[in-house]
């Protein structure tokens, strides 16, 4: 099956109360691991390009290295620009071949983010792209969630309507809890998902995909083994997975999760040369961290995302 949007997968989520995960790629075994987890799984899965990744890997690579997980598996995949600051590199990215692209203008005024957003959904949709836009505004990777803080950036339901209408995009992303990064919360604090803005939303756009960015829980475990490995992640939490999965069963369709992949491959290598320091063939250490997200991704395909046999 060639590389495919995220209509039809979208489609089949809202319905079915499941979502697809929408996992951040840099080089091969990542693709490797998510794909050969998603695969194993029989989900459909969306890889996703962030700029950092086009500039540390060059699209060109990933591209061909998606195109070799597309040849070498049956289910659906999708590719899709994560966090598309304009309408350049989302034209690249639509001119690269990419299936979907999202579009941030979530940081610009309302009219100029309408503006901004429109100009990416015609040039997409004139290519056969989907594309996705933000409203609201999701705590970055060093801000402290100070919960009013964190209030005055939640997506407001009563502007749902007239941005999805007005823009005619695919997919909207919301800001209801969720954070980038992995230190979220502090100890003591009691993460938890705006689910009755969700639910709201959801009255507001009846059918109409949401998507959930900061999706990562930094499952305790793993944060162990960076900690026992010589890392440093201290005191990090997430929304609990049960949170997300209930999302997951409402009108979220795509969740995204880069950090916990990032955890995993990490601690790998960390284990990898405490327990053998002499090594230095890169497949060994390499390898060791494909094994371990592809073991996350797994993870969050059966309790998060509830993707598992949708594939066809
Ligand atoms: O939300 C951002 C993703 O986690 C990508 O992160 O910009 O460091 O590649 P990055
Ligand atoms: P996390 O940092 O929580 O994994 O979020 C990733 C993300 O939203 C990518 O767009
Ligand atoms: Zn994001």
């Amino acid at each position: 099956m060639p590389l495919v949007t995220t209509t039809d997968m979208f489609k089949k989520a809202y319905a079915g109360k499941y979502a697809i995960g929408a996992f951040n790629v840099n080089n091969m075994e990542m693709i490797q691991a998510i794909v050969e987890a998603a695969n194993e799984e029989k989900s459909p899965v969306i890889l996703q390009v962030s700029a950092g990744a086009r500039k540390y890997a060059n699209p060109v690579y990933l591209k061909k290295l998606v195109e070799a997980a597309v040849e070498t598996t049956d289910i659906p995949i999708a590719m899709h620009l994560d966090h598309g600051a304009d309408f350049e590199i989302c034209k690249a990215s639509i001119d690269g071949g990419f299936t979907s692209v999202m579009i941030d203008a979530s940081s610009h005024p309302w009219e100029e983010n309408i503006e901004i957003t429109k100009k990416v959904v015609e040039y997409a949709h004139d290519h056969g792209v989907v594309v996705e836009a933000e409203l609201g505004k999701l705590a970055g990777i060093e801000d402290d969630v100070n919960v009013d803080a964190a209030d005055a950036q939640f997506t407001s339901p009563d502007e749902v309507e007239e941005f999805t209408s007005k823009t005619g995009i695919d997919s909207l992303a919301i800001a209801i809890g969720t954070s980038h990064g992995a230190y979220k919360f502090k100890p003591g604090q009691d993460p938890k998902l705006r689910l009755d803005i969700l639910e709201e939303i959801g009255k507001r756009l009846p059918g109409f995909p949401i998507v959930l960015h900061g999706a990562s829980s930094v499952p305790q475990d793993k944060v162990a083994i960076v900690n026992q490995f010589g890392g440093s992640m201290p005191n990090a939490i997430g929304i609990p997975e049960s949170e997300l999965r209930k999302a997951a069963q409402m009108a979220v369709c795509k969740i995204n999760i880069d950090s916990d992949l990032r955890v995993a491959f990490t601690a790998a290598i960390r284990k990898h040369f405490s327990d053998a320091p002499s090594h230095f063939d890169p497949r060994q250490y390499l390898g060791d961290a494909r094994a371990m997200m592809k073991e996350m991704v797994k993870h969050k395909i059966v309790n998060v995302l509830g993707s598992a046999g949708k594939a066809f």
